[in-house]
């Protein structure tokens, strides 16, 4: 894997990956709709707004292997969702096959099965159930990632992130944390590893308060450094300050859970 792009690049996660990638792939190229403000003079950005077919297009030229990072990362009305997260990640595939792209990493997220209980264990292979209009672009992405593989024979990984920080900073991150170089090792495998279709993994750490049954990960030979539970003593007194949330605070998904609610939590929690 020489030839990488990395979309969203200007954004939190795009920012770690350029320090933490620097060196592993010989030619490193970044997208975003915005150059991230850091640009060196080494680094190659190529402007492209994701619900541009054509623009993406020109990004994706010539690559191997693609991160895709790029899209709204929260919550966000329908009428912003669906050019940039559907649409664009529509165009991200679809420009990835016409360019022979070998492999795609997409950044699916733990919001795509936010409203499982937290007492409940679950793996890769749990249905969905999002908890946003944004947990349902990324369901809508990780379908788009086995289609492109059953179909076209791309090599894809979606990787349902769940925290990436520097330290867990509240009580459900102590769950879901995800340790910057741990997520360095899944998105490596994506790229990489010699035998890969489609996959769904968890992007956290080896936290001791996990959810997620991380099997297929450790089957592709992810070995996580990262424990939440060594950071836990601020993420605790921090969480004390925060107000109850009688939705969120039983579901994985937290807050985006809460969030518009209206439904009925007794039949969430069967
Ligand atoms: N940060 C986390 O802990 C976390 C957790 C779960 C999933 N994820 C996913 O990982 C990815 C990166 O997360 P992040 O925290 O760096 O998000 P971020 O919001 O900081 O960065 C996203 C980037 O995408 C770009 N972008 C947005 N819409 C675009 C469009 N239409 N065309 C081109 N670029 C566009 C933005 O300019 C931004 O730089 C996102 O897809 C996010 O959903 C992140």
């Amino acid at each position: 894997m020489e030839r990488c792009l990395i979309t969203g690049a200007a954004g939190g996660i795009g920012t770690r990956l350029r320090r933490l990638l620097r060196g592993v792939y010989p030619h490193l190229r970044l997208s975003d709709r915005v150059p991230p403000p850091d640009l060196a003079a080494d680094e190659e950005f190529v402007a492209a707004d994701l619900a541009d077919a054509a623009a993406v297009e020109r990004a994706v030229a010539g690559m191997q292997g693609i991160i895709h990072l790029g899209g709204l990362s929260t919550e966000c009305p329908w009428e912003e969702i669906l050019p940039a997260n559907i649409i664009g990640t529509y165009n991200l595939f679809e420009a990835a096959r016409r360019a022979g792209v070998e492999r795609v990493v997409f950044a699916s997220s733990n919001h795509v099965v936010g409203f499982y209980p937290r007492r409940r264990r679950i793996s890769a292979e749990a249905i969905p159930r999002p908890d946003s209009r944004y947990g349902v672009s990324k369901a809508f992405g990780e379908a788009l990632g086995a289609f492109y593989a059953d179909k076209f024979g791309l090599g894809v990984l979606a990787i349902r992130i769940g925290n990436v920080a520097d330290a867990p900073v509240d009580e459900r991150r102590l769950s879901i944390w995800v340790k910057p170089e741990d997520l360095v090792q899944l998105l490596r495998i994506g790229l990489e590893h010699p035998d890969l279709h489609f996959e769904v993994v968890y992007g956290v750490s080896a936290n001791a308060r996990g959810w997620w049954d991380n099997e297929t990960a450790f089957r592709l030979g992810y070995r996580p450094t990262g424990e939440a539970e060594n950071l836990s003593a601020a993420a605790l007194a921090a969480q004390a300050k925060l107000p109850p949330d009688p939705i969120g605070d039983r579901l994985q998904g937290g807050s985006f859970c809460s969030l518009e609610f209206t439904g009925d939590p007794e039949r969430i929690k069967a």
